[in-house]
Order: C-alpha cells, then structure tokens, then sequence
C-alpha cells in the first residue's frame, strides 16, 4: 500500500476540524443556526483581512469572484492594466476583454515579476486607467507581485481600483487591502483557506463601493449590492454553500488562533526549506519573485516532468506540472494551508528517490539535510 500526499497547488490537505465539520448532517439555510453561524464566519474573514466593511461569500469557484470584480465596479470600454504574468493574469485579460474592458495587456515571462519602469510609461501614456488587474501570487509560476508600488500608482491616477487575486496569497501572508490600499481583493476556499473548492470571497473597498451605482455590466447571481444587503444579515441571495460555510468557520478559527504574524512566519519557512532543498540538489526554480504558497522547479535535463510526477506518485507523493509551455518542463510543489515542516521533508526526500531512480546524480539526503537546516535555523 501507498499512500496518496497531496501537493498540489489546490486542492490542498483538509485539517480534521474542517473534515469533522464537513461531515455533519446539512442544515436549512433559512434559520436562525446558520444566520449565527454565517454571521460569525464574517466577522472571521473580517478579522482575517483586518476590516470592517463587506467581505462577501460566493457559491463559486474563485473565478466567480474574478467575473464578480469585473462586472459590478466596471463598465464597457472602462481601460484597464492587466499584470499578465501568468495563467491567472491570461484570466483576468480575457475576462476584461469578455466584457468589453478596454484591456492592457502588460505580458510578462512567466516567471517574472512586473517591471516598475515598465508600469510607469504605461501610465504615463495612460492617465484614464480605471483599474489596475493583478495576482498576488500567480499560481502558475509560483510567483509573487508586490502589491504596495502599485497602489501607489493606482492611488496616484484619478480614477482606479487596484483589483487583487489573492487566490493563492490569502492565508499565506497578511493581506490587510486597508493597509496595503486593495481596492478589491478576491480569494478562494481550496486554497490556504484549507477547504475543498466551491467558496469565493469578494472583499472591496469604500472606493471601490462608489462604483456599485455606475457599473452598467450585465450581472445577476454575481451582483454585490444584492449579496451585500443579504449578507450583512446573516443570509444570501441564494442558496449559500452551507457545509462549506460551516467548515470555513472553523478553518479560520484554525488560522486566527495561529496568528497572522506566525502563519506568515511557517509560510516563509515551509518555502524556504522546499527553496533551498531544490537548489542544494541542483535543481532550477522557476520563479525570480517566489510566493510561500508554492514553488515552480524545473527537472533536470532528459527528464520529463509529467513522467517524474508519475514517478513520484508511485513514492506516495502527487505534485503539480507546469501548464502550457511549462507543461513537462517543471513541477510545482504547494506549501500553503494546512502544511508543516515534516510534510516538506517528505516531499523533499521523495524528490531525491525520484530523482536517484532516474539516474540524476543525487546525493540522497543532502536536500533533506538542508530543509532541516533552514528549519533549526529559522524557529
Ligand atoms: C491565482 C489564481 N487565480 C485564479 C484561480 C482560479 O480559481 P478557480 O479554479 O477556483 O476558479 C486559481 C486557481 O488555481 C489561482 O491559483
């Protein structure tokens, strides 16, 4: 017998809270128990994002709140600047160019962070942008985009939200939007809120919410003012992912006992031991901006990726690839959500065998021995 360990970028493992809560018999969502309870999950994800105002949920997958971002806050020909660094940043384009955005599509190798210069000329030539489109960590580059020097950018324009996906950064880092001057920050439920899919959350600003009366964008299950009204009282415009709603309470409990400043803490942790585990054995990252929610590391040459993922299945451990023309070059490897330290040196040491049954020059446990380094070093 194997077993499966799942390192995937989404789905990610389930705690037993969370898997304890699932399993319940369902309730009716029209009653004064799951009111209560709606009620308190609110007032968690607001703790989580250190905020008073709206954060709203979504029976959806995180795109959901993607189309939600786009449709209630944007008009038709509206210009917008699209960080597109990566598979999710292609979304956020031809979610824009689907409603009639007229969209700026800033590509960047994937890989890569943005370039200031860069975001400045646009600018420059740009004054009447009316959003600036970004993924926090662009999951399928294992990439992290510094949020701060565009809020300064977009706070300097006359008009503009900056609109984050932090899909895969909420839950890994602090994400205060007040602070960091988020004016739409969006996030997902199976990612480091450690649910299984099927929960979008949609946060906006005061800024933002000037725009609800303008946005003539066709919307109906995705409309803010609808779910803003019904949720501020505990209920949805329709029928709300209960079980997942129940399970989400206690998965934040998870997370605001831990203490943002010490989830941040492992998340750096966890990456670094995968970080310089890969490098220690010879191995390329992808990313030249890491994101503690995953790492992108391409196999050695004459080694196809997708094959050694098979290989690595066969040790008990299912990995990520790499999409389109990363597909067979790299693996991606998640470190976000309900992880620790030993759960790195499985991995890492089942990397080595995989890599060792490959015929890659590899000295067994020399990643091992650094992640474990990096770990007495660091806590
Ligand atoms: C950064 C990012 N954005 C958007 C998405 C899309 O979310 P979903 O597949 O839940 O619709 C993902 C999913 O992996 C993601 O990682």
């Amino acid at each position: 017998m194997i077993k499966e360990r799942l390192f995937t970028p989404g789905p990610v493992p389930l705690p037993p809270q969370v898997i304890k809560a699932l399993g319940q018999q369902i309730i009716h969502h029209r009653t004064p128990e799951f009111t209560n309870i709606f009620l308190q999950t609110r007032e968690k994800l607001q703790k989580l994002l250190n905020t008073n105002r709206d954060v709203l949920m979504f029976a959806s997958s995180g795109t959901g709140a993607m189309e939600a971002s786009i449709v209630n806050f944007f008009n038709e020909g509206d210009k917008v600047l699209v960080i597109n660094a990566g598979k999710f940043g292609e979304r956020w384009r031809d979610l824009g160019n689907t409603f009639g955005l007229d969209v700026i599509d800033y590509q960047i190798e994937w890989g890569k962070t943005y370039d200031k210069e860069k975001i400045n000329e646009i600018v420059e030539k740009n004054p009447d942008i009316k959003g600036i489109l970004v993924q926090h960590s662009e999951t399928s580059t294992t990439t992290l985009h510094d949020l701060s020097f565009l809020a300064k950018i977009s706070n300097s324009l006359e008009d503009c939200l900056l609109v984050v996906d932090g899909i895969t950064s909420v839950g890994v880092y602090k994400v205060y939007p007040e602070e960091i001057g988020i004016d739409i920050l969006i996030t997902g439920s199976q990612k480091a809120l450690m649910l299984p899919p099927g929960l979008s959350i949609l946060y906006y600003s005061e800024k933002a919410e000037k725009r609800l009366e303008k946005s003539k964008l066709p919307k109906y299950y995705f409309s803010v003012k609808a779910e803003s009204k019904k949720q501020a009282k505990g209920q949805t415009a329709y029928t709300p992912a209960i079980n997942l709603i129940i399970a989400l309470n206690e998965s934040l409990q998870l997370i605001l006992d831990e203490g943002l400043e010490n989830l941040e803490k492992r998340h750096f942790i966890l990456g670094e031991m995968i970080r310089q585990a890969m490098k220690e054995l010879g191995l390329k990252l992808l990313s030249e901006s890491p994101s503690n929610s995953a790492t992108g590391v391409f196999t050695p040459e004459g080694i196809d990726a997708d094959k050694f993922r098979k290989d690595l299945l066969k040790i008990g451990v299912r990995v990520a690839g790499g999409q389109d023309h990363l597909k067979g070059k790299i693996i991606r490897i998640a470190h976000m959500g309900y992880f620790d330290y030993l759960d790195m040196i499985e991995v890492i040491s089942a990397i080595e065998m995989a890599l060792y049954k490959n015929g890659y020059k590899v000295e067994l446990g020399k990643g091992v021995k650094k992640a474990q380094e990096i770990y007495l070093n660091n806590s």
